[in-house]
């Protein structure tokens, strides 16, 4: 894809992920637009990186993305990427044990519906601009799950799946539809110090950054191109070794 004269929108954009990513497009004079829940991150995100435009926005409930989309084509008709990155991880006891729904239906909202009623706000608008795209972030989790996180790898699959479908339907408007799939990456996800274990978040980026300057659809990086690439056999012998209870 075009990574210069875009204006971009990356939801989660004040931490992790998407704040590297929020980093190196505006490193390249992009217009970039972030958004969150936490008005602090936002405002350390800010101050790191001057000419950001900062919204606090809540992407878990329709009401909150409509106006989010609303807010950010009225002042900026030039939206031209949206990254679909915003996304929580729950840690729950096993489904034999829990009852507690709400948790669920938060990480459904958040990770599966935001990014597919946020791509559907966006496709028409986008279609025809030169260098369109939407970036969904997934999860090399969406290949091949953690049994002990069922519902945050079927959002993730699921929306992996969604993107299948959105690249085909998006090919007559022009705009491209990508997807990054993380492996696991040092950040804040789930909660501090759960990901202190994973690859370091720039390094990441990087990676992935080059992917998209070089045009891939698809990206992974280390465990999550492997898993994405493997065949069934492969799949199943990695749930194997990273479930080795189940
Ligand atoms: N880190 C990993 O190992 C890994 C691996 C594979 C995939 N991923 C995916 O990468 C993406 C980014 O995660 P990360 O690792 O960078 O974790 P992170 O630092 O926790 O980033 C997630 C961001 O999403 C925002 N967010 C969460 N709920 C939101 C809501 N309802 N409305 C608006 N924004 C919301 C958070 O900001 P607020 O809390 O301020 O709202 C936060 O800035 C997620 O989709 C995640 O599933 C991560």
């Amino acid at each position: 894809m075009n990574l210069d004269g875009q204006t971009v929108l990356i939801t989660g954009g004040a931490s992790g992920i998407g704040l590297a990513l929020a980093r190196r497009f505006h490193a390249r004079g992009n217009t970039v637009i972030i958004c969150g829940r936490d008005r602090e991150k936002l405002a350390t995100a800010k101050s790191g990186l001057p000419g950001v435009v900062t919204l606090r926005a809540d992407v878990s409930e329709a009401a909150g993305r409509v106006d989010l989309f609303r807010t950010v084509t009225r002042d900026f008709p030039t939206l031209s990427v949206l990254v679909n990155n915003a996304g929580i991880q729950n840690q729950p006891p096993p489904l034999l044990q829990t009852q507690d729904w709400p948790a669920h239906a938060d990480e459904i909202a958040i990770n599966l519906a935001a990014p597919i009623h946020l791509a559907m706000l966006a496709l028409p608008f986008l279609a025809g601009k030169p260098g369109a795209a939407i970036i969904n972030v997934t999860s090399g989790l969406a290949f091949v799950p953690m049994a002990r996180m069922p519902v945050y790898c079927a959002t993730k699959a699921a929306l992996h799946s969604f993107t299948l479908s959105l690249r085909h339907q998006a090919k007559a408007s022009g705009v491209s539809v990508i997807e990054l799939a993380p492996p696991a990456v040092n950040t804040d996800l789930g909660g501090k110090g759960l990901h202190d274990f994973g690859e370091p978040v720039d390094a990441y980026a990087d990676d992935a950054f080059a992917a998209l300057a070089a045009g891939a659809l698809e990206h992974g990086y280390k465990f999550s191109e492997v898993a994405r690439t493997a065949d069934a056999a492969g799949r199943d012998a990695i749930f194997a070794r990273m479930n080795p209870d189940a």
